[in-house]
Protein backbone atom coordinates (compact mmCIF):
# COMPACT_ATOMS: atom_id res chain seq x y z
CA UNK A 1 0.00 0.00 0.00
CA UNK A 2 1.66 3.15 -0.83
CA UNK A 3 -0.55 6.01 -1.00
CA UNK A 4 -4.07 6.56 0.61
CA UNK A 5 -7.21 8.37 -1.09
CA UNK A 6 -9.43 10.00 1.21
CA UNK A 7 -12.66 11.88 0.13
CA UNK A 8 -13.80 14.39 2.71
CA UNK A 9 -16.76 15.58 3.76
CA UNK A 10 -18.22 12.34 4.98
CA UNK A 11 -19.32 11.94 8.85
CA UNK A 12 -18.79 8.83 10.07
CA UNK A 13 -21.42 5.80 11.07
CA UNK A 14 -21.22 2.15 11.94
CA UNK A 15 -19.09 0.07 14.35
CA UNK A 16 -15.51 -1.20 13.81
CA UNK A 17 -13.63 -3.57 15.73
CA UNK A 18 -10.40 -2.41 17.36
CA UNK A 19 -7.34 -4.65 16.84
CA UNK A 20 -4.84 -5.70 19.55
CA UNK A 21 -2.56 -3.36 20.97
CA UNK A 22 1.43 -3.16 19.44
CA UNK A 23 2.90 -1.68 22.56
CA UNK A 24 1.42 -4.38 24.63
CA UNK A 25 2.21 -7.34 21.86
CA UNK A 26 5.72 -6.35 21.40
CA UNK A 27 7.41 -6.40 24.72
CA UNK A 28 4.90 -9.48 25.38
CA UNK A 29 6.41 -11.32 22.18
CA UNK A 30 10.08 -10.79 23.43
CA UNK A 31 9.35 -12.24 27.26
CA UNK A 32 8.13 -15.75 25.46
CA UNK A 33 12.13 -16.18 25.10
CA UNK A 34 12.47 -15.86 29.02
CA UNK A 35 10.85 -19.69 28.75
CA UNK A 36 12.07 -22.60 27.19
CA UNK A 37 8.27 -23.43 27.21
CA UNK A 38 5.44 -23.00 24.46
CA UNK A 39 3.53 -20.17 25.36
CA UNK A 40 0.52 -18.36 22.78
CA UNK A 41 -0.07 -14.78 22.73
CA UNK A 42 -3.39 -14.17 21.47
CA UNK A 43 -5.32 -10.77 20.07
CA UNK A 44 -1.65 -10.28 18.42
CA UNK A 45 -2.18 -7.14 15.63
CA UNK A 46 -0.96 -7.60 11.99
CA UNK A 47 1.30 -5.04 11.68
CA UNK A 48 5.08 -4.77 10.38
CA UNK A 49 6.01 -4.51 13.71
CA UNK A 50 4.74 -7.29 15.24
CA UNK A 51 5.82 -8.75 11.91
CA UNK A 52 10.01 -7.84 12.48
CA UNK A 53 9.70 -9.37 16.19
CA UNK A 54 8.66 -12.46 14.85
CA UNK A 55 11.80 -12.36 12.27
CA UNK A 56 14.16 -11.27 15.01
CA UNK A 57 12.29 -14.17 17.35
CA UNK A 58 13.00 -16.82 14.27
CA UNK A 59 16.29 -15.04 13.98
CA UNK A 60 17.49 -15.96 17.53
CA UNK A 61 16.28 -19.98 17.27
CA UNK A 62 12.56 -19.22 18.26
CA UNK A 63 9.47 -21.28 16.52
CA UNK A 64 7.12 -18.98 15.64
CA UNK A 65 3.51 -19.19 14.56
CA UNK A 66 0.22 -17.56 13.69
CA UNK A 67 -3.02 -19.42 14.78
CA UNK A 68 -5.96 -17.29 14.13
CA UNK A 69 -5.13 -14.33 15.40
CA UNK A 70 -2.61 -15.60 17.88
CA UNK A 71 0.71 -16.15 17.95
CA UNK A 72 2.24 -19.22 19.42
CA UNK A 73 6.42 -18.98 20.17
CA UNK A 74 8.34 -21.95 21.21
CA UNK A 75 11.43 -20.48 22.70
CA UNK A 76 12.93 -23.77 23.63
CA UNK A 77 16.16 -23.33 21.37
CA UNK A 78 16.90 -19.51 22.04
CA UNK A 79 20.97 -20.24 20.89
CA UNK A 80 21.51 -17.03 19.07
CA UNK A 81 21.93 -13.83 21.13
CA UNK A 82 23.15 -11.09 17.92
CA UNK A 83 20.55 -9.63 16.37
CA UNK A 84 19.77 -9.51 12.72
CA UNK A 85 20.65 -6.16 11.40
CA UNK A 86 18.01 -5.77 9.05
CA UNK A 87 15.31 -6.72 11.69
CA UNK A 88 16.46 -3.86 13.67
CA UNK A 89 16.83 -0.88 11.48
CA UNK A 90 14.05 1.52 12.44
CA UNK A 91 12.01 -0.74 14.87
CA UNK A 92 12.84 -0.02 18.67
CA UNK A 93 10.85 -2.52 19.83
CA UNK A 94 14.05 -5.02 19.28
CA UNK A 95 15.44 -3.26 22.63
CA UNK A 96 12.96 -5.17 24.48
CA UNK A 97 14.97 -8.18 23.51
CA UNK A 98 18.27 -6.80 25.03
CA UNK A 99 17.08 -7.34 28.47
CA UNK A 100 15.19 -10.93 27.56
CA UNK A 101 18.55 -11.58 26.18
CA UNK A 102 21.18 -11.00 28.72
CA UNK A 103 18.52 -12.49 31.01
CA UNK A 104 18.46 -15.85 29.28
CA UNK A 105 21.68 -15.94 27.06
CA UNK A 106 24.12 -13.74 29.88
CA UNK A 107 24.76 -11.76 26.22
CA UNK A 108 23.32 -9.57 23.99
CA UNK A 109 24.63 -8.05 20.20
CA UNK A 110 22.72 -5.55 18.50
CA UNK A 111 22.81 -2.63 16.20
CA UNK A 112 21.74 0.83 18.44
CA UNK A 113 17.49 1.23 17.29
CA UNK A 114 18.78 5.01 16.07
CA UNK A 115 16.46 7.21 16.86
CA UNK A 116 13.65 8.27 14.17
CA UNK A 117 11.90 11.53 13.09
CA UNK A 118 10.13 12.22 16.30
CA UNK A 119 13.09 12.50 18.77
CA UNK A 120 16.75 11.44 19.24
CA UNK A 121 15.17 8.38 21.52
CA UNK A 122 18.50 7.67 23.74
CA UNK A 123 18.77 4.57 25.43
CA UNK A 124 20.93 5.82 28.08
CA UNK A 125 18.39 4.69 30.87
CA UNK A 126 18.69 1.07 29.66
CA UNK A 127 22.30 0.56 29.71
CA UNK A 128 22.81 2.18 33.07
CA UNK A 129 19.99 0.26 34.68
CA UNK A 130 21.71 -3.22 33.34
CA UNK A 131 24.85 -2.04 34.06
CA UNK A 132 23.40 -1.87 37.50
CA UNK A 133 22.41 -5.29 37.26
CA UNK A 134 25.85 -6.64 36.66
CA UNK A 135 26.25 -6.18 32.51
CA UNK A 136 29.10 -4.39 31.08
CA UNK A 137 28.42 -3.02 27.26
CA UNK A 138 31.23 -2.14 24.82
CA UNK A 139 30.54 -1.10 21.02
CA UNK A 140 31.88 -2.68 18.63
CA UNK A 141 31.94 -1.53 14.89
CA UNK A 142 29.06 0.52 15.90
CA UNK A 143 26.96 -2.56 17.64
CA UNK A 144 26.67 -2.77 21.02
CA UNK A 145 27.56 -6.23 23.19
CA UNK A 146 26.89 -6.99 26.32
CA UNK A 147 27.75 -9.37 28.65
CA UNK A 148 26.48 -10.27 31.82
CA UNK A 149 29.08 -13.60 32.81
CA UNK A 150 28.01 -14.27 36.22
CA UNK A 151 24.66 -13.61 35.09
CA UNK A 152 22.26 -10.70 36.31
CA UNK A 153 21.57 -9.40 40.05
CA UNK A 154 18.88 -7.19 41.48
CA UNK A 155 19.44 -3.76 41.96
CA UNK A 156 17.93 -0.66 43.30
CA UNK A 157 16.76 1.63 40.13
CA UNK A 158 16.07 5.53 40.62
CA UNK A 159 14.58 7.44 37.38
CA UNK A 160 12.72 10.56 37.06
CA UNK A 161 12.04 10.32 33.84
CA UNK A 162 9.61 7.66 33.14
CA UNK A 163 10.09 5.54 30.00
CA UNK A 164 7.68 3.13 28.72
CA UNK A 165 10.72 1.13 27.22
CA UNK A 166 13.35 0.82 30.12
CA UNK A 167 10.71 -0.25 32.63
CA UNK A 168 9.70 -3.04 30.44
CA UNK A 169 13.06 -4.23 29.39
CA UNK A 170 14.53 -3.57 33.54
CA UNK A 171 11.37 -6.00 34.00
CA UNK A 172 12.17 -8.57 31.37
CA UNK A 173 15.85 -8.41 32.32
CA UNK A 174 14.69 -8.57 36.40
CA UNK A 175 12.40 -11.68 36.61
CA UNK A 176 15.64 -14.04 35.26
CA UNK A 177 18.35 -11.93 37.57
CA UNK A 178 19.34 -13.01 41.10
CA UNK A 179 17.77 -11.28 43.70
CA UNK A 180 15.28 -8.27 44.05
CA UNK A 181 15.23 -5.52 41.33
CA UNK A 182 12.93 -2.62 42.86
CA UNK A 183 12.44 0.17 39.76
CA UNK A 184 11.17 3.77 41.32
CA UNK A 185 10.06 5.87 38.94
CA UNK A 186 8.33 2.92 36.55
CA UNK A 187 6.49 3.98 33.64
CA UNK A 188 2.84 3.26 34.69
CA UNK A 189 0.73 2.90 30.92
CA UNK A 190 -1.42 -0.20 30.50
CA UNK A 191 1.70 -1.85 27.75
CA UNK A 192 3.77 -2.30 31.23
CA UNK A 193 0.90 -3.47 33.31
CA UNK A 194 0.21 -6.10 30.27
CA UNK A 195 3.83 -7.09 30.51
CA UNK A 196 3.59 -7.56 34.19
CA UNK A 197 0.46 -10.00 34.21
CA UNK A 198 1.92 -11.62 31.42
CA UNK A 199 4.86 -12.34 33.28
CA UNK A 200 2.98 -13.32 37.09
CA UNK A 201 0.71 -15.92 34.07
CA UNK A 202 4.15 -17.39 33.53
CA UNK A 203 4.89 -17.64 37.44
CA UNK A 204 6.95 -14.48 37.95
CA UNK A 205 7.06 -12.43 41.37
CA UNK A 206 6.19 -8.75 40.77
CA UNK A 207 4.78 -6.21 43.30
CA UNK A 208 3.29 -2.83 42.43
CA UNK A 209 1.90 -3.57 39.20
CA UNK A 210 0.34 -0.93 37.33
CA UNK A 211 1.98 1.75 40.13
CA UNK A 212 5.69 3.72 39.43
CA UNK A 213 7.07 1.69 41.86
CA UNK A 214 7.73 -2.33 41.15
CA UNK A 215 9.51 -4.50 43.03
CA UNK A 216 10.86 -8.00 40.75
CA UNK A 217 11.85 -10.92 42.98
CA UNK A 218 14.16 -12.88 39.63
CA UNK A 219 15.50 -16.45 39.59
CA UNK A 220 12.06 -18.25 39.58
CA UNK A 221 11.59 -20.72 36.25
CA UNK A 222 9.23 -19.34 33.98
CA UNK A 223 6.29 -21.83 32.65
CA UNK A 224 4.93 -21.29 29.07
CA UNK A 225 1.33 -19.57 29.13
CA UNK A 226 -1.60 -18.35 27.29
CA UNK A 227 -2.17 -14.47 27.44
CA UNK A 228 -4.69 -12.09 24.91
CA UNK A 229 -3.21 -8.66 24.35
CA UNK A 230 -5.51 -5.86 25.18
CA UNK A 231 -7.41 -3.69 22.33
CA UNK A 232 -4.75 -1.09 21.02
CA UNK A 233 -5.67 2.19 23.30
CA UNK A 234 -3.95 4.84 20.51
CA UNK A 235 -6.41 3.23 17.39
CA UNK A 236 -8.91 3.80 19.37
CA UNK A 237 -8.31 6.98 20.31
CA UNK A 238 -7.85 7.90 16.87
CA UNK A 239 -11.12 7.04 15.90
CA UNK A 240 -12.51 8.50 18.91
CA UNK A 241 -11.19 11.99 17.39
CA UNK A 242 -11.52 10.72 13.72
CA UNK A 243 -15.34 11.02 14.88
CA UNK A 244 -14.91 14.54 16.80
CA UNK A 245 -13.48 15.73 13.65
CA UNK A 246 -15.72 14.48 10.83
CA UNK A 247 -18.97 13.59 12.76
CA UNK A 248 -21.43 11.14 13.41
CA UNK A 249 -21.65 8.70 15.60
CA UNK A 250 -19.51 5.55 16.22
CA UNK A 251 -19.21 1.98 17.90
CA UNK A 252 -15.44 1.28 18.70
CA UNK A 253 -16.10 -2.35 19.72
CA UNK A 254 -13.52 -3.80 22.64
CA UNK A 255 -12.19 -0.50 22.78
CA UNK A 256 -10.19 -0.38 26.31
CA UNK A 257 -12.33 2.63 27.60
CA UNK A 258 -11.16 2.15 31.29
CA UNK A 259 -7.45 2.96 29.92
CA UNK A 260 -8.46 6.26 27.54
CA UNK A 261 -9.80 8.87 30.17
CA UNK A 262 -7.84 11.49 29.32
CA UNK A 263 -8.94 10.89 25.60
CA UNK A 264 -12.42 11.04 26.44
CA UNK A 265 -11.85 13.79 29.04
CA UNK A 266 -10.65 15.82 25.67
CA UNK A 267 -13.69 14.15 23.94
CA UNK A 268 -16.19 15.60 26.61
CA UNK A 269 -14.53 18.92 26.60
CA UNK A 270 -14.98 19.80 22.69
CA UNK A 271 -18.74 18.56 23.18
CA UNK A 272 -18.87 15.24 22.37
CA UNK A 273 -20.73 12.54 24.29
CA UNK A 274 -19.24 8.75 25.13
CA UNK A 275 -21.04 5.84 26.70
CA UNK A 276 -18.97 2.81 28.06
CA UNK A 277 -20.62 -0.59 27.40
CA UNK A 278 -20.22 -4.15 27.26
CA UNK A 279 -19.03 -4.25 23.88
CA UNK A 280 -17.33 -1.46 23.47
CA UNK A 281 -17.48 2.38 23.24
CA UNK A 282 -19.82 4.82 22.26
CA UNK A 283 -19.13 7.71 20.44
CA UNK A 284 -21.27 10.89 19.44
CA UNK A 285 -19.64 13.79 18.11
CA UNK A 286 -21.04 17.22 18.94
CA UNK A 287 -22.70 19.40 15.70
CA UNK A 288 -20.26 22.16 16.38
CA UNK A 289 -16.56 20.97 17.94
CA UNK A 290 -15.93 23.24 21.39
CA UNK A 291 -12.42 24.22 21.34
CA UNK A 292 -10.37 23.79 24.51
CA UNK A 293 -7.64 26.19 25.62
CA UNK A 294 -4.82 24.06 26.12
CA UNK A 295 -3.73 20.48 25.71
CA UNK A 296 -0.57 19.00 27.24
CA UNK A 297 0.75 15.30 26.13
CA UNK A 298 2.03 13.66 29.59
CA UNK A 299 3.31 10.24 30.67
CA UNK A 300 0.01 7.82 31.99
CA UNK A 301 -3.02 8.41 32.88
CA UNK A 302 -2.24 11.96 31.03
CA UNK A 303 -2.72 12.61 27.64
CA UNK A 304 -0.48 10.35 25.64
CA UNK A 305 2.04 11.98 22.91
CA UNK A 306 0.85 9.18 20.80
CA UNK A 307 -2.44 10.68 19.95
CA UNK A 308 -1.24 14.34 20.21
CA UNK A 309 -0.90 14.70 16.16
CA UNK A 310 -4.51 13.71 15.21
CA UNK A 311 -5.48 15.78 18.69
CA UNK A 312 -4.08 18.71 17.03
CA UNK A 313 -5.58 17.85 13.50
CA UNK A 314 -9.36 17.58 15.20
CA UNK A 315 -8.50 21.23 16.78
CA UNK A 316 -8.21 22.90 13.33
CA UNK A 317 -12.43 22.41 13.25
CA UNK A 318 -12.80 23.40 16.95
CA UNK A 319 -13.59 26.87 17.90
CA UNK A 320 -10.83 29.11 19.16
CA UNK A 321 -7.40 29.21 19.99
CA UNK A 322 -5.52 25.77 21.80
CA UNK A 323 -1.90 25.81 22.75
CA UNK A 324 -1.16 22.37 22.33
CA UNK A 325 2.72 21.19 24.47
CA UNK A 326 4.57 17.84 23.47
CA UNK A 327 6.26 16.88 26.70
CA UNK A 328 7.45 13.65 26.13
CA UNK A 329 9.53 13.56 22.04
CA UNK A 330 11.67 16.76 20.98
CA UNK A 331 9.74 16.65 17.12
CA UNK A 332 6.57 15.37 17.15
CA UNK A 333 5.13 18.57 15.05
CA UNK A 334 6.25 17.01 11.75
CA UNK A 335 2.25 17.14 10.85
CA UNK A 336 2.24 20.90 10.96
CA UNK A 337 3.50 21.61 7.51
CA UNK A 338 1.35 19.30 5.60
CA UNK A 339 -1.79 20.61 7.78
CA UNK A 340 -1.02 24.15 6.87
CA UNK A 341 -0.70 23.05 3.37
CA UNK A 342 -4.16 21.88 3.62
CA UNK A 343 -5.18 25.58 5.13
CA UNK A 344 -5.04 24.82 8.82
CA UNK A 345 -3.98 27.89 10.69
CA UNK A 346 -1.14 26.86 13.14
CA UNK A 347 1.49 28.85 14.59
CA UNK A 348 4.68 27.06 16.22
CA UNK A 349 6.13 29.15 18.72
CA UNK A 350 9.09 26.39 20.01
CA UNK A 351 9.87 23.09 19.53
CA UNK A 352 7.47 21.99 22.02
CA UNK A 353 4.78 24.19 21.29
CA UNK A 354 1.77 25.08 18.94
CA UNK A 355 -1.20 27.31 18.99
CA UNK A 356 -3.88 25.80 16.39
CA UNK A 357 -6.82 28.29 15.84
CA UNK A 358 -10.05 27.39 14.31
CA UNK A 359 -12.53 26.35 13.00
CA UNK A 360 -10.65 26.05 9.49
CA UNK A 361 -11.66 24.54 6.58
CA UNK A 362 -8.93 21.86 5.18
CA UNK A 363 -8.76 21.36 1.16
CA UNK A 364 -7.54 18.42 -0.04
CA UNK A 365 -3.96 17.51 -0.97
CA UNK A 366 -1.14 15.48 -1.74
CA UNK A 367 0.70 14.74 1.58
CA UNK A 368 3.62 12.86 2.74
CA UNK A 369 3.53 10.78 6.06
CA UNK A 370 6.99 10.32 7.55
CA UNK A 371 6.30 8.72 10.95
CA UNK A 372 3.50 6.79 12.64
CA UNK A 373 0.40 8.68 14.46
CA UNK A 374 1.76 11.85 11.89
CA UNK A 375 0.82 9.66 9.25
CA UNK A 376 -2.46 8.73 10.96
CA UNK A 377 -3.28 12.08 11.54
CA UNK A 378 -3.18 13.42 8.12
CA UNK A 379 -5.84 10.27 7.26
CA UNK A 380 -8.01 12.11 9.50
CA UNK A 381 -7.79 15.56 8.39
CA UNK A 382 -8.38 13.89 4.44
CA UNK A 383 -11.67 12.54 6.43
CA UNK A 384 -12.34 16.47 7.05
CA UNK A 385 -10.67 18.30 4.02
CA UNK A 386 -13.27 19.68 0.89
CA UNK A 387 -12.05 17.12 -2.28
CA UNK A 388 -9.51 14.37 -2.16
CA UNK A 389 -6.75 14.30 -0.02
CA UNK A 390 -3.72 11.51 -0.93
CA UNK A 391 -1.35 10.02 1.84
CA UNK A 392 1.91 9.12 0.80
CA UNK A 393 4.29 6.67 2.75
CA UNK A 394 1.71 4.32 4.01
CA UNK A 395 4.18 2.07 5.09
CA UNK A 396 4.79 4.01 8.40
CA UNK A 397 1.12 3.64 9.13
CA UNK A 398 1.51 0.40 8.70
CA UNK A 399 3.88 -0.39 11.46
CA UNK A 400 0.46 0.55 14.23
CA UNK A 401 -2.66 0.57 12.24
CA UNK A 402 -3.88 -3.13 10.74
CA UNK A 403 -5.60 -1.31 7.77
CA UNK A 404 -6.69 2.09 8.58
CA UNK A 405 -8.33 1.87 5.10
CA UNK A 406 -10.74 -1.00 6.07
CA UNK A 407 -11.59 0.91 9.92
CA UNK A 408 -12.83 3.70 8.34
CA UNK A 409 -14.70 2.48 5.27
CA UNK A 410 -16.17 -0.17 7.85
CA UNK A 411 -17.19 3.58 9.76
CA UNK A 412 -18.38 4.98 6.16
CA UNK A 413 -15.50 6.75 5.44
CA UNK A 414 -14.81 7.20 1.57
CA UNK A 415 -10.97 6.21 1.79
CA UNK A 416 -9.19 3.37 -0.38
CA UNK A 417 -5.42 2.46 -0.86
CA UNK A 418 -3.23 1.33 -3.85
C1 LIG B 1 7.12 3.86 23.89
O1 LIG B 1 8.30 4.30 23.27
C2 LIG B 1 6.13 3.61 22.78
N1 LIG B 1 6.64 2.56 21.90
C3 LIG B 1 5.92 4.90 22.00
O2 LIG B 1 4.94 4.64 20.99
C4 LIG B 1 5.37 5.97 22.95
O3 LIG B 1 5.24 7.19 22.25
C5 LIG B 1 6.37 6.15 24.11
O4 LIG B 1 6.59 4.88 24.76
C6 LIG B 1 5.85 7.13 25.15
O5 LIG B 1 4.61 6.69 25.64
C7 LIG B 1 6.47 1.26 22.26
O6 LIG B 1 5.92 0.95 23.30
C8 LIG B 1 6.98 0.23 21.29
P1 LIG B 1 9.97 6.24 26.26
P2 LIG B 1 9.69 4.41 24.12
O7 LIG B 1 11.23 5.51 26.60
O8 LIG B 1 9.71 3.35 25.14
C9 LIG B 1 13.31 9.53 26.97
C10 LIG B 1 4.05 4.66 18.86
O9 LIG B 1 3.67 5.59 18.14
N2 LIG B 1 14.29 8.44 27.18
O10 LIG B 1 8.80 6.14 27.18
O11 LIG B 1 10.81 4.49 23.15
C11 LIG B 1 12.84 9.61 25.54
O12 LIG B 1 13.76 10.34 24.75
C12 LIG B 1 5.33 4.79 19.63
O13 LIG B 1 3.41 3.59 19.05
C13 LIG B 1 15.59 8.77 27.60
O14 LIG B 1 15.93 9.95 27.76
O15 LIG B 1 9.50 5.83 24.80
C14 LIG B 1 11.52 10.32 25.67
O16 LIG B 1 11.76 11.71 25.75
C15 LIG B 1 6.05 6.09 19.32
N3 LIG B 1 16.49 7.77 27.79
C16 LIG B 1 10.98 9.83 27.02
O17 LIG B 1 12.09 9.24 27.69
C17 LIG B 1 16.15 6.46 27.62
O18 LIG B 1 17.02 5.58 27.85
C18 LIG B 1 9.89 8.78 26.91
O19 LIG B 1 10.34 7.78 26.03
C19 LIG B 1 14.84 6.14 27.21
C20 LIG B 1 13.91 7.15 27.00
Amino acid sequence: MEAIHVHGGVSLQGSVRIHGSKNAALPILAATILTKDESIISNCPRISDVYQMLQLLNALGCKVCWEGNGIRVDAGNVTQSKMPTEAITGMRSSLFLMGALLGRNREVVMEYPGGCVIGKRPIDLHLKALEQMGAVFEEKEGRICGKAPEGLHGAEIYWNISSVGATENIILAAVTAQGKTKIHGAAREPEVEHLCRYLLACGGDIEGVGTDCLCISGGKALRGTHYTVPADRIVAGTYVLACLAAGGCVLLEEAPAQQMTSVLELASSMGAEYQKAANGLYVQAPERLQGVRELITLPYPDFPTDLQSVALTAMTGADGECLIEETIFENRFRVVEPLREMGADIRQLDAARVIVRGPTRLEGREVEAVELRGGAALVVAGLIAEGETVVRGCRYIDRGYENICRDLRELGARIYSV
